[in-house]
């Protein structure tokens, strides 16, 4: 069996007694030098990951409308899966390993009493910063020591620094996912982004020539990812 096929236990119930099943084999979309991709829900798949950081960009539940912000190329974009505030992300807080969580501050009852923040500072104009809905962004970090820190990266759709394809409709730039990567992981750390998207984290791991596990449950974001991989090779 490939060591990166995914074995999860289960437990069914009946009349108030567990029963354990076959445990559920989940093989990887892509996985190749040190980047897994699963196709999958990530509340499930999560369950078998021991990773050192989860480094992610959930959906914040706000029933984000791509067809009314996207103002600059004209294209369509799907909805974003469990944007309707029903997800629940305690199981990202409870789970093992150091944290950064973008819009963390969308639910401040799940954060621990202590942790770091990052703010992104991605403001261009007033009128622009007006048409975004806010000139910057907010990370929650489980570190409790250090400083909170602003990383300065402009992007949107009216100044990309990347100078980069607009793949999802809340993608984040590459250069803001670089700069936490190399200040907050080490070489040899296992980097989980249970919320891949259409693969920033994805790329700038591999950049960074660090080990990464992306999951998310749009079969054609996991698609986007691998083909920003393939870009690179
Ligand atoms: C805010 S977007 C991430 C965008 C990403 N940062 C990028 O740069 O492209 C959140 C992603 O979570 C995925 N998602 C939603 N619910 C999920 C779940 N239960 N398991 C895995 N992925 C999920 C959505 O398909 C969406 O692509």
């Amino acid at each position: 069996m490939n060591e990166n096929n995914l074995q999860i236990e289960q437990q069914e119930t009946t009349d108030n007694t567990f029963v354990k099943v076959e445990p559920l084999v989940m093989l990887p979309y892509y996985d190749q030098d040190g980047i897994t991709i699963y196709n999958a829900d990530c509340r499930i798949a999560m369950r078998a990951l021991r990773p050192s950081w989860i480094i992610t960009d959930p959906p914040y539940g706000i029933n984000y409308n791509a067809e009314r912000q996207n103002l600059n190329s004209g294209q369509k974009y799907k909805d974003i899966e469990n944007d309707d505030g029903n997800l629940n992300l305690e199981f990202i807080f409870s789970a093992e390993g150091n944290k950064v969580v973008f819009g963390a501050n969308c639910f401040p009852n799940l954060l621990p009493h202590r942790g770091r923040w990052i703010c992104w500072d991605k403001r261009t104009n007033e009128q622009a910063d007006k048409a975004l809905g806010s000139p910057f962004e907010l990370a929650w970090t489980s570190l409790t020591s250090g400083y909170d820190r602003i990383y300065r990266v402009m992007h949107g759709g009216f100044v990309n620094d990347d100078g980069g394809k607009r793949f999802h409709p809340t993608q984040k730039p590459v250069r803001l996912f670089y700069r936490i990567l190399e200040d907050f992981t080490k070489q040899d750390d296992l980097i989980l982004d249970p919320f891949m998207g259409s693969g920033t984290t994805c790329e700038v791991a591999k950049k960074l020539g660090r080990n990464f596990i992306g999951i998310d449950i749009s079969k054609r974001y996991c698609n986007l990812a691998e083909d920003r991989l393939n870009i690179l090779i």
